[in-house]
C-alpha cells in the first residue's frame, strides 16, 4: 500500500547499552502451544485467550508461600476481578473458596454450587434480602458501615438467632491515598466502636476482622503494618468483649507483572514476590498473636489472573498522525481494555517484520479519541491483518468491559486445548432487554 513519505527525526539519545530501540522486536507467536494466528482464524479478532496453566502456576506459587509459613491460610477467588464461570471453576478447584462483593455475584458463586458458609460477601452495598439470605446460608458477612450493622440486627430478630459478623476495617498503612471509605477506621478508635455496638446488641458476634487496604499495592511494609494492626485490634476485642475472633482477612492488592504508568522501572524489579507478601503478614501476625493463632484469609484477586490472561487483537489499518507517529488501528479498544488507563501493556509481535521500529500509537475502533490501547510505542512498519498480543489483561477488563460501538469479544480457555468460554455478542443479545412499543 502506497503512503506519502515523510522525514522523521531518529532520536539517539535512545540508544541504550540494551542495543537500538529501532531494531528490537518482542515476538510472541503461540500461547501455550497454540499459534496466535490459528487461534484469530479459528475463534475471530479481537480474542482474549486465557492460559489454565498460568493460573495454576501463579495460584500455586502465593499458596506455597502462604502455607509455607502459616498453619491456616485460605484463599477466596475475588469475583470481581474475573467472574467467567469456567475461571471462578479453575479457581475452586484448586481449593479457592469464594469472595463476592455484591447480590449478582454472590447468587454467581451459589450457582457455581459454592455453599453459603463457603462465601465472603463483602461491599459497601448489601440490600436487606441480601444479607437475609447470606445469613440463612452461613455465609460470611462483612460489615461495611453502622447501617449494615442496624440492618443485620434486624435480620438477626426476624431470623431468631444470632448471626456471626466480621467487620471490614480501614486504615493509615503508609500507602496514600489511603483508602478509608470502605469499613471502619482503626486508627480514630471507629472499628473498635464498631466492635462495641455489635457486642451491646447482642445480636450480631464477631467472629473475624477484614482489610482491604487497596489494589496495586508495591509495598510488603503496608501489609505488615495492616496485619499488625488488624491483630492488634482482635486482642482488644477478644480481652475486652470476650469475642473470639478466628479469622482475620489481609484482603487482595498484591501487585501483578503489569507495568504501571509513571513508574519507570520493570516489573521484575518493583513487584513484590509472592514469598516477600508473605513473609510481611505471616511475621506480623507472629509478632502479634496471643494464644490461638487465627485463620488466615485472603482475596487477592489481580495478582493471580492478570498474567494469565492474553488480548490478541489485529490490526485493521494505518495511518500517519501530523506529529510523525504511526497509528495504527486494531479491531479491539478500550472498551474492552479497561485496565489500558492504568498499565502500559506489553504488545508482542506475531512475528518478526522487516523494517525500523518507528513511534507508534495503538487506537482502537472506537471513534472517540480516548480510544488509545499504547500511545507511544517503537514498532516496526506492520500490514493489515497482523496479530499482536497485548499481556497482561486477566485481571478486570472483561468484568468491566462495555458494549460499546462494538461487541465485545470471544474468549477461549486453554486448557488440553482451547476452549470457547464465552460467546461474542451480537445484535440479539445487544437488544435482548430493550422494550420497544412505541411503533
Ligand atoms: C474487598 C476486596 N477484596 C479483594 C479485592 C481484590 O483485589 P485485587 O484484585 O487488587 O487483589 C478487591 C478489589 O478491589 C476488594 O475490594
Amino acid at each position: 500500500m502506497y503512503q506519502k513519505p515523510t522525514i522523521n527525526r531518529v532520536d539517539f539519545a535512545l540508544a541504550s547499552k540494551y542495543g537500538s530501540p529501532y531494531k528490537a522486536q518482542k515476538i510472541k507467536s503461540e500461547i501455550d502451544g497454540y499459534d496466535v494466528r490459528e487461534l484469530v482464524e479459528r475463534f475471530g479478532s479481537p480474542l482474549f485467550v486465557f492460559s489454565k496453566k498460568d493460573i495454576e502456576k501463579k495460584f500455586n506459587q502465593f499458596q506455597e508461600a502462604f502455607r509455607s509459613r502459616y498453619p491456616d491460610v485460605t484463599f477466596f477467588w475475588s469475583y470481581k476481578t474475573n467472574y467467567f464461570d469456567a475461571i471462578c471453576k479453575t479457581f475452586h478447584a484448586l481449593g479457592s473458596k469464594a469472595e463476592v462483593v455484591s447480590e449478582f455475584e454472590y447468587d454467581k458463586a451459589r450457582a457455581l454450587g459454592i455453599e453459603g458458609k463457603d462465601i465472603i460477601f463483602n461491599g459497601p452495598f448489601k440490600p436487606k434480602s441480601a444479607l437475609r439470605k447470606a445469613a440463612e446460608e452461613g455465609a460470611m458477612i462483612h460489615i461495611d458501615h453502622w447501617d449494615e450493622i442496624n440492618d443485620l440486627e434486624e435480620v438477626a430478630a426476624e431470623l431468631g438467632r444470632e448471626i456471626p459478623v466480621a467487620i471490614r476495617c480501614n486504615m493509615d498503612t503508609g500507602v496514600y491515598p489511603a483508602w478509608s471509605r470502605f469499613g471502619f477506621n482503626v486508627d480514630n478508635g471507629e472499628a473498635f466502636d464498631a466492635i462495641e455496638r455489635i457486642f451491646k446488641g447482642q445480636k450480631l458476634i464477631l467472629t473475624g476482622l477484614h482489610t482491604h487496604i487497596g489494589t496495586f499495592m508495591l509495598s510488603t511494609d503496608a501489609y505488615a503494618v495492616a496485619a499488625k494492626k488488624l491483630m492488634q485490634l482482635r486482642n482488644r476485642a477478644e480481652d475486652e468483649f470476650g469475642f473470639d475472633i478466628e479469622y482475620i482477612d489481609l484482603g487482595g492488592g498484591f501487585a501483578s507483572k503489569n507495568r504501571l504508568k509513571g513508574v519507570y522501572q520493570s516489573p521484575d524489579v518493583v513487584v513484590p514476590t509472592p514469598d516477600e507478601y508473605a513473609e510481611a503478614i505471616t511475621n506480623a501476625i507472629y509478632e502479634n498473636a496471643r494464644g490461638k493463632l487465627p485463620k488466615l484469609y485472603l482475596e487477592t484477586g489481580r495478582a493471580l489472573i492478570d498474567e494469565a490472561g492474553y488480548l490478541l487483537t489485529s490490526v485493521f489499518a494505518s495511518k500517519r498522525m501530523p506529529d510523525g507517529r504511526v497509528s495504527y488501528i486494531l479491531d479491539a479498544g478500550v472498551n474492552i481494555l479497561y485496565t489500558a488507563f492504568w498499565y502500559n501493556f506489553e504488545v508482542f509481535l506475531d512475528k518478526r517484520y522487516e523494517g525500523l521500529n518507528e513511534p507508534s500509537q495503538l487506537n482502537g475502533p472506537l471513534c472517540m479519541n480516548i480510544d488509545v490501547i499504547a500511545e507511544n510505542i517503537m514498532l516496526p512498519p506492520l500490514e493489515r491483518g497482523s496479530v499482536l498480543t497485548v499481556w497482561p489483561v486477566g485481571a478486570y477488563n472483561y468484568t468491566q468491559s462495555m458494549q460499546f460501538i462494538q461487541y465485545r469479544p470471544r474468549v477461549v480457555l486453554i486448557d488440553e486445548e482451547p476452549k470457547l468460554i464465552r460467546e461474542r455478542d451480537d445484535l440479539a443479545y445487544v437488544k435482548e432487554k430493550e422494550i420497544d412499543d412505541t411503533l
